[in-house]
């Protein structure tokens, strides 16, 4: 289930988790397409839409460029309490929010129990050339026997990805710093484009 669209597709198709390609739709099947703009406030009426494994969700949202609001993040947490549902929480952008609304799902009660985040340096810092970015899955997150699914991303980790390098983590670890924090802010701030 997808809120934007290409990004998410496009690595479901290559590893093969989506139906065939919809031919006239411009769509794959196995999927429910979340359309979300000014018309129903960039979120998703759940009620209007079947159930799914997994809910991609990205806010601070690239191309719309929508922060959720606290109440529109308690109905995506609940939605997947209800329907068994894995959230995928992309907060690339959080660090551009600069309202009330929350940078990360995990400020929404019962988050843990049913959500992954993934962010990124690549916005906050300008790192998209140096390619870091971190996941977390929280130890109160199973899969409905029981099973936790750290446990399954430790072994992907571990077997498909080497990690990222020294450097580039080096690098992660300054821009976390007081004086990392104070560069990445002020130059937020300076660029037009956030204003
Ligand atoms: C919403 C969103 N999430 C994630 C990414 C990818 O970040 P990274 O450069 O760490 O792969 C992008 C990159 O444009 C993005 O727009």
């Amino acid at each position: 289930m997808l809120l934007d669209e290409q990004a998410y597709v496009d690595s479901g198709i290559i590893m093969g988790q989506t139906g065939d390609y919809v031919a006239g739709s411009s769509k794959y099947g196995g999927i429910e397409y979340m359309k979300c703009g000014p018309e129903n406030l960039f979120f998703p009426d759940f009620s209007r839409i079947p159930r799914t494994d997994v809910i991609f969700f990205c806010s601070p949202n690239n191309p719309t460029g929508h922060a959720a609001s606290r109440e529109q993040l308690l109905q995506l947490v609940e939605t997947a309490h209800r329907n068994g549902s894995l959230i995928v929480y992309d907060s690339a952008y959080a660090a551009y929010i600069s309202d009330d609304s929350p940078r990360s799902i995990y400020e929404i009660p019962g988050a843990k129990e049913v959500a992954i985040e993934i962010s990124s340096f690549s916005k906050s810092a300008g790192f998209t050339g140096v390619r870091l970015g971190w996941t977390v899955v929280p130890h109160e997150l199973s899969y409905s026997d029981g099973f936790p699914v750290h446990k399954d991303f430790d072994r992907i980790i571990c077997t498909c990805f080497n990690g990222a390098s020294s450097i580039a983590q080096i690098g992660g670890l300054a821009c976390l710093s007081e004086e990392g924090r104070k560069v990445s802010n002020h130059t937020r701030s300076d660029d037009p484009n956030m204003s």
